[in-house]
């Protein structure tokens, strides 16, 4: 373990009001979301999709750090070079997604669990020589009749501890994802408890496991209804109940806490995240920001659709919808920030 170096670079992923951008889709998810926008589903589209985001003129402004994905962190540009480079010469710390996905948890079902443990040092070890300087693992909470099991919980929250030590042995800084999914008509006092109970088992193992929390980010969904549920309370219910679960239950001395988008519309993510920082920052121990997927990308796919004319009115909408971002964390988000039309 190198304390000093994974300190650094945990505090540089949350410095300057920046996020992370979560570009690690697997191919399977990136080819659905391909089809949904009829863009073909080849290695050639994927590639020109990752170069159109990497080489967005001033994405870091306001993104600190991006999440490849296996088949990314070898990609290079059409003119040869490395997206790696790239982005490190945009100012982008490169991170790398190290689980291998979700399988059904034995003896429970609709539960999941992730994998990806065997070989991780190994796999770490490499992707440190590929110039990664940060990992991400995701584990998924599903809300229903009877579940998360507490089975459930503890052996999710058990794996992210082993992956975190696994990742601060390799000098790398863990992102610790326990995702409670939206998906459901649950209220968000039922999403409230289940957060609530499923860091306070993150940090329990993270502890226990010695993982040093100042060298890592927590990556948590925000507290919210159910996407079915009738009642869907306000952007400032929502920034209060995720502020005061999350002071609960993460320690002052995690540096970050990096807010998954999880299928919540681009604009209501950001609007929430700058509710939580315009309400609360001043109060908070650690830096409140985004490692949002979806909620950068897809109003840029939305335009460019496999387009090569459409790459550059794109990449403006990316970097406006990182900026956006940017702006939340300051408490300074509105929506008419918000560049339609690219
Ligand atoms: O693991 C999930 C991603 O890193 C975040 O994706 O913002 O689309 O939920 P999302």
């Amino acid at each position: 373990m190198r304390p000093q170096q994974l300190i650094e670079t945990a505090r540089a992923l949350v410095a300057d009001d920046k996020g992370l951008l979560a570009m690690d889709e697997s191919v399977a998810t990136e080819d659905k979301r391909f089809a949904e926008l009829n863009i073909p589903q080849t290695d050639d589209a994927r590639r020109a999709w990752r170069e159109l985001i990497v080489t967005a003129p001033g994405l870091g402004e306001a993104i600190s750090g991006a999440i490849l994905f296996d088949e990314t962190i070898r990609h290079s540009t059409k003119d040869g070079i490395p997206f790696v480079k790239v982005l490190i010469d945009a100012g982008i710390i490169p991170g790398i997604k190290v689980d291998a996905g979700l399988t059904d948890m034995a003896g429970h079902p609709g539960e999941k669990i992730t994998s990806g443990l065997d070989g991780l040092r190994e796999r770490l070890a490499e992707y440190s020589t590929l110039g990664a300087r940060f990992a991400k693992w995701r584990a998924e909470i599903i809300l229903g009749d009877g579940i998360p099991s507490r089975a459930c919980i503890e052996a999710n929250a058990q794996i992210l501890a082993l992956y975190a030590a696994l990742c601060q042995e390799a000098g790398i800084v863990p992102i610790v994802e326990p995702e409670v999914l939206m998906e459901g008509d649950h209220s968000l006092e039922r999403c409230r408890e289940v957060t609530e109970e499923v860091l306070q088992t993150v940090f329990d193992k993270l502890y226990t496991q010695r993982v040093m929390l100042e060298g890592m980010i927590l990556k948590p969904n925000m507290v919210l209804p159910g996407l079915t549920c009738p009642i869907q309370e306000t952007v400032d219910e929502v920034a209060d109940a995720t502020v005061t679960t999350l002071l609960r239950v993460v320690p002052a001395a995690v540096p970050g806490v990096a807010f998954l988008s999880g299928g919540q519309s681009a604009e209501l993510a950001t609007a929430r995240l700058n509710a939580m920082n315009a309400r609360f920052k001043a109060r908070l121990p650690w830096a409140l920001t985004f490692s949002f997927a979806r909620a950068i990308e897809e109003p840029a796919m939305e335009i460019w659709r496999g387009v090569d004319a459409n790459t550059h009115a794109a990449q403006q909408r990316l970097v406006n919808r990182a900026l956006c971002n940017r702006a939340a964390r300051r408490g300074e988000y509105a929506a008419s920030m918000e560049a339609k039309q690219g």
